[in-house]
């Protein structure tokens, strides 16, 4: 199958897009992987090699599949030159809808009739970003975890007019890549988020609430539950403000206080503790 879609272009050369374009390159799709400037192409190369050579060193990987993994990506900010002759395009750029709509309404001139246009959105409607394009039937959503070389789960989400072949093309190519695919339809935070994200709250507020110390409902969450990481922590991996950005999602699109952000959680995001990246949230990261 994988040889059926040819090439891969993905757009966004972030935490999510260089995972994507490495096991894409990885399974021996050709890739091409597009960003706005070439600092970020060469910071987004940079972290590729460095995955695939932790790979060579457990013995994942030979040093001449990674060699070739590798010389299979093309980098690009050149958009037009990056959807050439691509079977499918997934977008990996920031959480915000006005950008995904815009760059939907131009892929779908710059790409093949033919193409699969597929977005990695957490939370944004792929209804919404497809009826942006020309070609609904065949925009998808196309969730991957974070770290991508190493989680197995692809959530396949299909929007209201998303039809069976693309969602079966997708499904199998998820596969391809060693991943395990699960088909849910579009509705606010879908599956993982609707799920994960209510609790990850939840925890906060039981924070707020003085009910237990963060180290103490982190442990309660492993141990307990057998959860590989405590909800805080997590939250923390994620980042605190993509935490309240997809809980807002969640309570403006489904009308539910059940989902209201903790005000200790917005808190936290006003004062910059964004969680790892910004060295401090729920616990504090040294470097
Ligand atoms: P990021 O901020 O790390 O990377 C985004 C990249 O897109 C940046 O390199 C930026 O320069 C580039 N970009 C922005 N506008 C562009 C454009 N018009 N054309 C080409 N490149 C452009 O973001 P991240 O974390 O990789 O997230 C990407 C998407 O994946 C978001 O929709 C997010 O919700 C989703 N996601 C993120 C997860 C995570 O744990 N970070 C997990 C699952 C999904």
């Amino acid at each position: 199958m994988a040889d059926g879609i040819g090439k891969v272009t993905v757009i966004g050369s972030g935490t999510m897009g260089n995972g994507i374009a490495h096991v894409c390159a990885q399974s021996g799709l050709r890739v091409a992987l597009v960003d706005l400037e070439e600092s970020y192409l060469e910071r987004a190369r940079a972290t590729i090699e460095k995955n695939l050579d932790r790979q060579v060193k457990r013995e994942i990987l030979s040093a001449g599949e990674r060699d070739a993994a590798l010389g299979r990506i093309e980098f690009t900010t050149d958009r037009g030159v990056g959807v050439e002759g691509s079977g499918l395009v997934v977008e990996a750029i920031p959480e915000r809808a006005e950008l995904k709509y815009e760059l939907f309404s131009d892929l779908d001139r710059l790409a093949a009739p033919e193409t699969i246009l597929a977005t990695n959105t957490s939370s944004i409607s792929i209804t919404e970003i497809a009826a942006c394009t020309e070609r609904p039937e065949k925009v998808i959503g196309m969730h991957f975890m974070n770290p991508v070389p190493v989680m197995k789960l692809v959530e396949v989400i299909r929007g209201l007019a998303t039809d069976d072949a693309t969602t079966a093309t997708v499904m199998e190519l998820s596969r391809a890549l060693g991943k395990t695919p699960v088909e849910v339809n579009d509705y606010p935070g879908f599956v993982s988020n609707r799920v994960l994200m209510p609790m990850i709250n939840e925890a906060v507020f039981a924070l707020m609430e003085g009910v237990a110390e963060t180290e103490a409902i982190d442990t309660v969450m492993k141990l307990g539950m057998n959860h590989p990481m405590g909800p805080l922590a997590l939250a923390d991996l994620i980042g605190l403000d993509t935490c309240l950005n997809i809980l807002e999602v969640l309570h403006r699109e489904l009308g539910d206080d059940r989902y209201r952000p903790c005000p200790l959680l917005r808190k936290y995001v006003a004062a910059g503790w964004l969680g790892r990246k910004s060295g401090r949230g729920f616990y504090r990261y040294e470097g």
